[in-house]
């Protein structure tokens, strides 16, 4: 997976924190891919949660979705087949979702935590390498669930 390139995606609610995450990312050497929304004006987070990770699937690479508690674009991200959305609310979860599940989108609160905070779960998740091994095994019972 390429993580040189993120594309990312939120609700209204998470638009404030995919701005400052964009900002950091392109400080940082990213490409950064955004998928909307543009404003604070309400939309519906599964639009925005299956567009982003639509994406990110096409560029095999990061992608990150954000509505208010994360749950909403979690959930809907995790219906696209070949999602592994991880809804991280700290540096273990960050880690862990990278070496144990290998997740490939990572999942954000913007009214659950701050800005610093989401920055370092960010870097966390795109400079963390899966484990493989026994992790792997659980990863295909994972892909089999998909064809059910
Ligand atoms: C929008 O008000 C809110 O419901 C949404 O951002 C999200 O938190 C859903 O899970």
């Amino acid at each position: 997976m390429n993580n040189k390139t993120v594309v990312i995606g939120s609700d209204h609610a998470g638009f404030e924190l995919k701005e400052r995450i964009k900002e950091h990312l392109k400080q940082t050497g990213c490409e950064v891919v955004d998928e909307g929304t543009g404003s604070s004006d309400s939309v519906d987070y599964p639009d925005f949660a299956a567009k982003t990770v639509s994406e990110s699937l096409k560029r095999n690479c990061v992608g990150i979705v954000i509505c208010g508690t994360g749950i909403g674009a979690s959930i809907a991200a995790n219906k696209v087949k070949g999602i592994r959305a991880a809804l991280c609310h700290d540096g273990y979860t960050a880690i862990y979702s990278r070496r144990h599940n290998d997740a490939n989108v990572l999942a954000l609160g913007g009214r659950v935590i701050g800005v610093d905070l989401a920055i370092q779960i960010v870097d966390l998740f795109l400079s963390t390498k899966f484990d493989g091994g026994r992790h792997q095994r659980r990863i295909d019972k994972i892909s089999k669930l998909e064809e059910k």
